[in-house]
């Protein structure tokens, strides 16, 4: 597993995931033997959904009597959920559930009953009508305050928790972010619908959490897209066969292994997300960098020392034959350039260090941007 880390440097729940591709839940259908008949090609999975209270199990019913759609049904969630959990130990699949449930307390309970082994994945996202009039699923996106106090109480239990939703539901999904950031909520898992990049980009300039992106991803291509605007991770439903996993999990590491950071973003000015001022120039020009630092709140003078500071003795502060005199401000390795080429390697690093010492620099400036944590409005 320490090769999945050094790869990847991706942990959940303090383990590490081996591979930046999740299964995402289908109510009825992904359970435990679902997972583990994939395991081999996955990182982590969420589980369910599973309703947690008589309200959601009656919701629930109703859905599966109404003769389209699949659910779990039983009659106690501990023991079924206990069941399940149990048959995934000895697997490195990093585990979450994803929880329907219509109060704050029956996630408490919940997670009280069955401990901090795995994420607790609240569905923000369930648009069947039952589940809404219940008060969970896509309920909690137009009452971000109950879902925060779900996520709240999640958090006191000390689980790690992740908050399953869709995009372009909630009034402002930027806001939605940075609430559930100030909540103590650790993941994003955002089913991004008909948006796309764009809206992820919108989340990851919002918060610092760990996102996760969902909705139609089964290609390389598609993944890529993804990670450069934002994502840790990308979790496929409908088209999570083996084969299509195994590609996936194949081509993102083949490509790490090459190029060195999974999900570096694209430049700036190419439409990259915050992370990619880890590439950018000295802010002497009239670019995008300018409104960007703006949002940020960070003043030209103090982004300045911020790179200049984290570059110090690392093998990013040479660089004078480079455009400013450093590597810290150099391009992309997609973005030819000879001058950075040539100083990389003076300096002995090899292009795929050059991309993790960037990586390091832009985990320094994230937590520089998203540094005061948001006031938690608790009610
Ligand atoms: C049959 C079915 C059941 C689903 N059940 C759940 C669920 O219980 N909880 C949840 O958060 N999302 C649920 N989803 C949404 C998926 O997890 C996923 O967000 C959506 O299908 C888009 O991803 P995809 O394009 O990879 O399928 C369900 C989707 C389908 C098709
Ligand atoms: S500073 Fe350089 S890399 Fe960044 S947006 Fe401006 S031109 Fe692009
Ligand atoms: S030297 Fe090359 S890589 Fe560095 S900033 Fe200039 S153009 Fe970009």
């Amino acid at each position: 597993m320490m090769e999945s880390f050094e790869r990847f440097g991706l942990i959940i729940n303090d383990t590490i995931v081996r591979t930046p591709v999740a299964l995402a839940s289908m109510a009825g259908i992904v359970d435990a033997d679902y997972v583990l008949a994939r395991a081999p090609h996955v990182g982590a999975a969420f589980i369910g959904g599973y309703s947690i209270d008589d309200t959601t199990m009656e919701a629930a019913r109703a859905i599966a009597g109404a003769g389209d759609r699949k659910e779990f049904l039983y009659d106690d969630p501990v023991p079924e959920l206990t069941n399940q959990m149990n048959k995934m130990k000895g697997s490195d699949v990093v585990l979450g559930l994803n929880l329907r449930g219509s109060t704050p307390g029956a996630f408490g309970a919940i997670a009280e009953a069955l401990g901090d082994s795995v994420v607790y994945e609240i569905d923000a996202h369930c648009r069947q009508k039952p589940m809404i009039d219940a008060g969970c699923g896509e309920f909690f996106l137009t009452h971000p305050q109950e879902l925060c106090n779900v996520v709240r109480t999640l958090k006191g239990a000390g689980v790690t928790v992740s908050v399953k939703m869709r995009a372009g539901v909630a009034a402002d999904d930027r806001l939605l972010a940075k609430k559930l950031w100030g909540a103590g909520a650790d993941i994003l898992h955002v089913d991004l619908m008909d948006f796309g990049i764009a809206k992820l980009r919108q989340i990851r300039n919002s918060c610092p959490l760990m996102l996760i992106a969902n909705n139609s991803i089964t290609s390389f291509d598609a993944a890529k897209e993804m990670f450069s605007h934002g994502a840790d991770l990308v979790s496929l439903a409908r088209k999570a066969d083996t084969r299509t996993l195994a590609g996936l999990d194949a081509a993102i590491t083949r490509y790490t292994d090459e190029q060195g950071w999974y999900n570096s973003p694209k430049q700036l000015c190419r439409g990259g997300d915050i992370r990619a001022l880890t590439f950018c120039c000295m802010p002497v020009k009239d670019c995008p960098l300018i409104p960007t630092l703006k949002r940020t709140g960070m003043t030209k003078e103090e982004f300045l020392a911020l790179k200049m500071s984290a570059a110090k003795n690392t093998q990013l502060e040479g660089g004078q034959h480079t455009c400013f005199g450093s590597l810290v401000w150099c391009c992309k390795m997609s973005s030819p350039c000879m001058f950075r080429d040539m100083t990389i390697q003076q300096e002995g690093l090899t292009s795929k260090e050059y991309m993790r010492l960037k990586r390091e620099l832009s985990e320094t400036i994230m937590s520089r941007v998203f540094h005061d944590v948001p006031h938690d409005d608790a009610g």
